[in-house]
């Protein structure tokens, strides 16, 4: 059986397994959704949002795109973004990264990619903002390393830079700010710790957020 008709038998046994214990499970799921969580993170098909998360149906809104960008100028991820703090009201906003990030290795190499080339240029920036620490690193793959980090650490910075996050922050306190790391060749998810209050207020001043 190919995987593509295998997934149709693989979705009646997990709606099935589903109502083992909950017979109301996907009736509940019907009603509506109230996620304390938005994941942004990378479309990389072996960082699975949900599962490596253990999180259920329900549980986390979902942004993926390649390596984990946060643009003020793309429309989708500022739209999740407004939405999911301005009606959902989610409590914390992830942005999640990944080592052996094709995405990130591509900023890396000067080489043409055709209509990717404006998206990874993103990473690049990042590169540029980093490239005296980055340049310090002389082994190849730990720079590499360190900056999957430290995009993940300006991509979260972008997202505490919009609008809805700052007035929602300034109003409640929340959506609290993270920034991970999966490592796809362990399995472990890495918080990164990143003090986002304080880095916070050094940019009102550059940003001109609201007070
Ligand atoms: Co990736």
């Amino acid at each position: 059986m190919s995987f593509y008709d295998q997934i149709f038998e693989n979705n009646k046994k997990w709606l099935a397994s589903k109502k083992v214990n909950n017979k109301q499970f996907f009736a509940k799921l019907a009603e509506g959704q109230s996620p304390d969580f938005l994941y942004i993170g990378c479309s990389d098909s072996r960082v699975t949002a949900e599962e490596l998360m253990g999180a259920e149906a329900g549980q986390v809104f979902v942004h993926r795109n390649i390596a984990n960008v946060v643009s003020t100028i793309d429309l989708s991820a500022m739209s999740v973004i407004e939405y999911a703090v301005t009606h959902l009201k989610v409590k914390h906003i992830v942005v999640c990264g990944h080592y052996h990030c094709g995405g990130v290795k591509a900023a890396m190499v000067p080489q043409d990619l055709g209509l990717l080339n404006p998206w990874i240029r993103n990473i690049r920036d990042v590169y540029r903002l980093h490239k005296e620490s980055l340049d310090s690193i002389t082994d190849e793959e730990q720079r590499y390393q360190r900056l999957v980090e430290l995009n993940v650490e300006e991509q979260a910075f972008n997202v505490l830079k919009t609008a809805a996050v700052q007035k929602s922050v300034l109003a409640t306190g929340f959506p609290k700010i993270h920034g991970w790391v999966f490592d796809v060749g362990t399995g472990e998810l890495l918080d990164q710790h990143i003090d986002f209050s304080k880095k916070l207020n050094n940019m009102k001043e550059v940003y001109n957020l609201a007070e």
